[in-house]
């Protein structure tokens, strides 16, 4: 591994998608598989980081050398963040996060019933776990990548993302494009980061995701100056 062992970074990734419960047997979730956040993992760890996975329920199996940590809600990976990243070097936020959780889940299975055509849900918002991560006060905060799905005008939506959230770095992917991205093996991104000079970018082409996460680790060490860039 590049990285001397003596100063390996404690790298912390989220990833897969976060399932909230309706009742003691539904839920709702999304089609994230986890591979891009896994992927960064098994890179990360390869490079001579220390790494810890925190993931939502995916099929995949944990790289050799992470650690795992195995949550299912968004409250739980947020609360699971929020007490390893002040200790950590480097934050990144892969998983697929539900924007929002039912507000209470029922204690018993809802029922059908006969007179009633509609059910309604109320759903209330999960917090942003990575801005709450960059919202860390300096000394406890870690070098923060963020990812970003867009369907259009990437570039923008992305810098206005990086911003935002407080971000260092974002991954931005154009996941209209067929073939790439959700549940794939392959995807293209849009690197973008801040420097005291402005923020700098880089486009990656269509990859497959083992490929891209070497890019990313390996952009993220050299901002951190772990690594030499070039
Ligand atoms: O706002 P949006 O979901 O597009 O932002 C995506 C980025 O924010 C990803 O890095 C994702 O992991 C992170 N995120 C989060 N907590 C949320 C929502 C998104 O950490 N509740």
């Amino acid at each position: 591994p590049p990285i001397a062992s003596q100063d390996a970074p404690h790298v912390v990734i989220t990833a897969g998608p976060t399932r909230e419960a309706l009742d003691p047997v539904r839920y709702l979730s999304n089609h994230s598989s986890g591979k891009m956040g896994y992927a960064l993992a098994a890179e990360a760890a390869a490079q001579g980081a220390r790494v810890t996975l925190i993931s939502g329920p995916v099929s995949l199996p944990t790289p050799p050398g992470v650690e795992r940590i195995e949550v299912e809600t968004a409250l739980q990976m947020h609360a699971t963040a929020l007490r390893l990243a002040p200790e950590a070097t480097v934050f990144i936020g892969c998983a697929a996060v539900a924007d929002y959780r039912a507000e209470s889940a029922a204690e018993h299975k809802l029922k059908k019933t006969d007179d009633r055509d509609t059910l309604t849900l109320t759903l209330v918002k999960n917090p942003d776990i990575i801005a709450d991560v960059a919202a860390l006060p300096s000394g406890q905060r870690p070098f923060v990548v963020g990812f970003a799905a867009e369907t259009q005008d990437v570039e923008r939506y992305a810098q206005d993302k990086l911003a935002r959230k407080g971000l260092d770095m974002i991954v931005a992917n154009d996941v209209s494009q067929q073939g790439l991205g959700f549940g794939s093996d392959d995807n293209a991104a849009l690197l973008l980061w801040r420097t005291p000079q402005g923020n700098e970018q880089l486009s990656a082409p269509p990859q497959p995701k083992t490929q891209l996460a070497a890019l990313i680790i390996h952009q993220t060490l050299a901002q951190l100056s772990l690594i030499s860039s070039g």
